[in-house]
């Protein structure tokens, strides 16, 4: 369920009608919102399939090149994964460990096809976990080859607070929450806009049982 700060009276958002039960796509600054694209027994369903990838390739603490560490823990599914050390950003073909990353679940890459299509599909899923008091500050997704493909977003559990600014450094802003079951297409125009995670309501969502919040981005990289 998708909450927006300034519904009232903008209801020119909500234009299109509501298809196949889900509420309709939303647009806000480029990116189209999808919100509850996956009800509660999808959003269930993918939870086993997470912890699977988890097991095999852990949760890590990454820091910024700048040696600050970041309060989101990481990891990923694909031939490649989003890794941040002292070295810098970069996608790697292993996780730190050393081991493989594992195959993104059959469930997730669905959603790709179901909303982007089968021309291309992801190479990698990053697997954000935020705890308690965890964000993301507004950065750009610019790691990939090629601009055209959009990245997916996935929301489970704690709904949180996602801004999204300009393609250039400084500019407006505006925020909007996600909750879990919304699925964020950042592609076109929006493809390379700023957009960061200021918050999450923990506790909000009983979808995992510790509270917290998964966010999953699809990326071609290659
Ligand atoms: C990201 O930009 O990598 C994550 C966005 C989110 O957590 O919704
Ligand atoms: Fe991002």
């Amino acid at each position: 369920m998708l909450i927006f700060e300034e519904m009232a009276g903008n209801m020119s958002r909500f234009g299109s009608p509501a298809q196949n039960g889900r509420p309709a796509p939303v647009t806000l600054r480029g990116m189209t919102l999808y919100p509850n694209h996956l009800d509660r027994g999808a959003q269930e369903a993918l939870l086993p399939e997470l912890r699977h990838v988890i097991a095999a390739a852990p949760l890590v603490s990454p820091v910024t090149p700048w040696g600050k560490p970041m309060s989101v823990r990481m990891t990923s599914a694909g031939q490649f994964g989003w890794v941040s050390d002292r070295r810098g950003y970069r996608y790697a073909d292993h996780h730190p460990s050393g081991t493989e990353w594992p195959p993104i679940p059959e469930s997730v890459l669905d959603i790709w096809r179901e909303i982007v299509g089968t021309a291309r599909l992801p190479d990698c899923c990053l697997i954000n976990f935020y705890g308690e008091g965890a964000r993301m500050g507004l950065h750009q997704d610019r790691d990939e080859a090629d601009f055209g493909q959009p990245v997916l977003s996935v929301s489970l559990g704690d709904r949180a607070r996602f801004r999204i600014g300009d393609t250039e450094k400084g500019g407006p802003t505006e925020s909007l929450w996600l909750g879990s079951g919304d699925v964020m297409v950042m592609g076109g125009p929006a493809r390379l806009a700023y957009h960061g995670i200021d918050r999450i309501d923990f506790g909000s969502s009983d979808l995992l049982p510790k509270g917290g919040r998964i966010n999953l981005t699809l990326r071609v990289v290659t």
